[in-house]
């Protein structure tokens, strides 16, 4: 059955169309990875996906676990399973993330019907992620991002993802920024996550990543639409000869 199914989207933002008759359909356990230029549309599908309030979808459908996803709220995509990992993270000035990570979860629980988890469930829940992904008990006292270096906003992305368990999981550039041990430890965390009502959606410059993270499809993107898609082989190939043959 397939998670996500994206029928010929054309959306906007401001007034210029960004992506144009966008089809993409991926299934449960998968992993997909996007490659395209600078300014293609990458981002803009995340944030229409995730439902940042700016898009404007005007033509196409969006479904999610069978459900209207155009139809949910940003906050109900999130809590049905939709996690974005921004290019650019944002800061939270006042809000720790202990706090942040806590709220979005219970949110989440919620929103399933399950009990909010107490205060000892969730410090063990908390510490095992943050172990594992080498976030320090100061890191989590801190406010979300503010201050972090680039590489530390990243890993803190891939830390809330491996603490909410989102069963979509769109990645944009998180490789970008992160030094050799960091990537190391990031694709782990996605290898770790990787289960069969979980996919996951890799937007990313470098081929070097999907070494790691093996996709078992590579997308490319060019002018707001998918143009060709095929194996890691592709990515190699991109990474070589560029998006040249594509235009
Ligand atoms: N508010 C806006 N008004 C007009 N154009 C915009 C606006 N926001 C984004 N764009 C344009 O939309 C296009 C797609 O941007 P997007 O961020 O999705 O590209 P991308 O593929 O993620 O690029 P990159 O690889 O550099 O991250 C770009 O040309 C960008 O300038
Ligand atoms: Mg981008």
């Amino acid at each position: 059955m397939s998670l996500l199914e994206i029928k010929n989207v054309c959306a906007s933002v401001g007034d210029k169309e960004i992506l144009h008759d966008f089809s993409l359909t991926i299934g449960a356990g998968e992993i997909h990875a996007i490659m395209g230029p600078n300014g293609t549309g990458k981002s803009t599908l995340s944030y229409v996906v995730a439902g940042h309030p700016a898009y404007r979808v005007s033509a196409g459908s969006i479904m999610f676990k069978g459900k209207d996803l155009l139809a949910m709220t940003p906050d109900e995509r999130a809590n049905a399973g939709v996690f974005l990992a921004f290019q650019h993270p944002i800061e939270l000035p006042g809000v720790t993330n202990a706090l942040f990570l806590k709220t979005a979860l219970n949110a989440k629980r919620r929103f399933n019907g399950e009990p909010d988890l107490d205060a000892v469930q969730y410090m063990k829940r908390l510490k095992a992620r943050a172990t594992a992904l080498g976030v320090s008990d100061d890191m989590l006292k801190r406010p979300v991002n503010v201050g972090f270096s680039g590489g530390e906003k990243k890993k803190m992305e891939t830390f809330q993802m491996a603490f909410l368990e989102p069963d979509l999981c769109l990645l944009d550039e998180m490789d970008s920024g992160l030094d050799v041990d960091a990537l190391k430890i990031v694709s782990d965390a996605v290898n770790i996550m990787r289960e069969k009502h979980r996919s996951f959606l890799i937007i990313t410059h470098h081929e070097r990543i999907l070494e790691h993270i093996v996709p078992d499809v590579v997308h490319v993107m060019i002018g707001g639409k998918i143009v060709a898609s095929g194996d890691k082989a592709l990515a190699r190939e991109i990474d070589k000869g560029g998006y040249e043959k594509y235009r």
